[in-house]
């Protein structure tokens, strides 16, 4: 797939800063970050205290380890407020994290965050292939997820045009995208699939749509389906990434000129990576789950937070800092079917290997007894034409000896008419349903 845009535009001076800089950058914030979370978080006061530390002790980078984690059950135990580190008067906004369960998490910013929030996600569209001038569709929702707002500042930033869609009433949204012609799309990977189905449906083809770039992030998506969304809407699709907890989208960004995984914006968050089980700190390469302090959050410093989300870190490519891989899954999401690990994004890469097959999925657990039952639901694609009977019992085997195969497990595979599986309009995709 050719980039459209021409790349890079202007960098700011520490992108491309050497490493040392970066470190002693790092170190100076971290030791601030640490000093502030101790000093006016009473949670962050008794967890150090506990693991008999305080901040005066970190002296270099490599000290972090010896710091306590941070998890969302900290998060939900000082609810609502009880996290900042500034009275509420100071907090300019506040955004809460979808929790699936009970109550949410609520995360502040102050004016001043706000402002570095903006800068970055401007720095991940410029990094996408935005340019001042540009015209951006979000459709991302607004309101208490931190995905509409969070690009809508980025781009007004930017020097860009917004267009404040947000999520839903698809038809309007191609509607606007055919007459206002947008040259990027900030939106859910799996909403685009959505936004282009809703073209063909009324007999366009979104390739020939103004859209040059799409930004895509808030859920886990595979290469298989970055290659989808670019040969289907005629666009380069770059990976952006971000957790409320830590700020929002922006926390890393992909570059347009090698979409090798997402640039983790380094002066503003320090990453790590842990062995999920032990909590140990494992080598760049390896892969496990990230863990992120903030380096300049006034509102809600975080200290050494469990995103929960497994990838590795990355050498440095396109710009001075080091990248992430694309997102494998949260631990929440991985199914343990029979004793195998398996992910949703193993699954997605399947079912878009096969032509006849649209994007959509679905994988159902249950429980037999026992034994795992598992279940891939998957559609056809409306442009293969008519498939029969017999054909649809091949494509089955085909997917199910894939799964098999690539993934090691026994999964029962469902190949339904097109547009058969429900679509989430307005943000993440439910790709398990779990009934065990
Ligand atoms: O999803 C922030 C965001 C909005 C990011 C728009 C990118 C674009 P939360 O609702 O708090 O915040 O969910 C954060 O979403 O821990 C990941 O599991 C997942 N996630 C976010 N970006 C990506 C990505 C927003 N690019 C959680 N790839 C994170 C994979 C992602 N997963």
């Amino acid at each position: 797939m050719p980039v459209k845009r021409p790349a890079p535009g202007d960098l700011e001076p520490i992108e491309t800063a050497s490493r040392d800089e970066i470190t002693a950058l790092q170190l100076q914030r971290l030791q601030a970050t640490l000093q502030r979370a101790y000093d006016n978080v009473p949670h962050y006061r008794q967890a150090f205290d506990a693991r008999g530390v305080e901040p005066g002790d970190l002296k270099e980078l490599g000290d972090l380890c010896r710091f306590p984690f941070t998890v969302k059950n900290d998060l939900r135990a000082n609810y609502p407020f009880g996290m900042m580190a500034v009275p509420r008067e100071r907090l300019a906004r506040v955004h809460a994290s979808s929790g699936t369960t009970g109550k949410p998490t609520v995360v502040g910013y102050t004016l001043a965050d706000i402002d570095i929030w903006a800068d970055l996600v401007a720095r991940s569209i410029r990094a996408a292939g935005g340019r001042a001038g540009d015209l951006v569709h979000v459709s991302y929702g607004y309101g208490l997820f931190t995905g509409g707002l969070g690009a809508h500042y980025g781009a007004e930033r930017a020097g860009c045009t917004v267009i404040p869609m947000s999520g839903g009433q698809t038809e309007k949204q191609v509607q606007l995208i055919n007459d206002l012609r947008p040259d990027l799309i900030m939106v859910t990977p799996s909403y685009m699939q959505v936004i282009i189905e809703q073209f063909v449906r009324q007999g366009l083809d979104p390739r020939e749509c103004s859209l040059k770039v799409g930004i895509f992030g808030a859920e886990p998506w595979t290469e298989a389906m970055r290659r989808e969304i670019e040969s289907k809407a005629g666009l380069d699709a770059v990976d952006i990434y971000g957790l409320s907890e830590v700020m929002g989208p922006g926390v890393a960004c992909e570059c347009i000129e090698s979409k090798d995984g997402p640039v983790v914006w380094e002066d503003h968050f320090y990453p790590e990576i842990i062995d999920p089980e032990s909590g140990e700190l494992l080598p760049d390469g390896k892969e496990g789950e990230l863990v992120f302090t903030s380096l300049t959050r006034e509102a809600m410093p975080v200290v050494r937070y469990r995103t929960r989300d497994l990838t590795r870190l990355l050498p440095p490519t396109s710009r001075a800092f080091r990248r992430m891989g694309k997102i494998v899954g949260r631990s929440d999401d991985m199914m343990i079917i029979r004793g195998v690990n398996v992910f949703p994004t193993q699954i997605e890469e399947i079912v878009l290997a096969h032509d006849a097959l649209s994007g959509q999925y679905q994988v159902h657990v249950s429980r037999d007894g026992l034994l795992d039952e598992v279940e891939v639901r998957c559609e056809l694609e409306p442009q293969a034409g008519t498939v029969d009977e017999a054909g649809v019992r091949r494509i089955a085997e085909w997917v199910e000896h894939r799964v098999k195969a690539l993934v090691g497990i026994s999964a029962r595979v469902v190949v339904l008419e097109p547009e058969s599986i429900e679509r989430t309009l307005t943000g993440k995709a439910r790709r398990v349903v779990d009934r065990r």
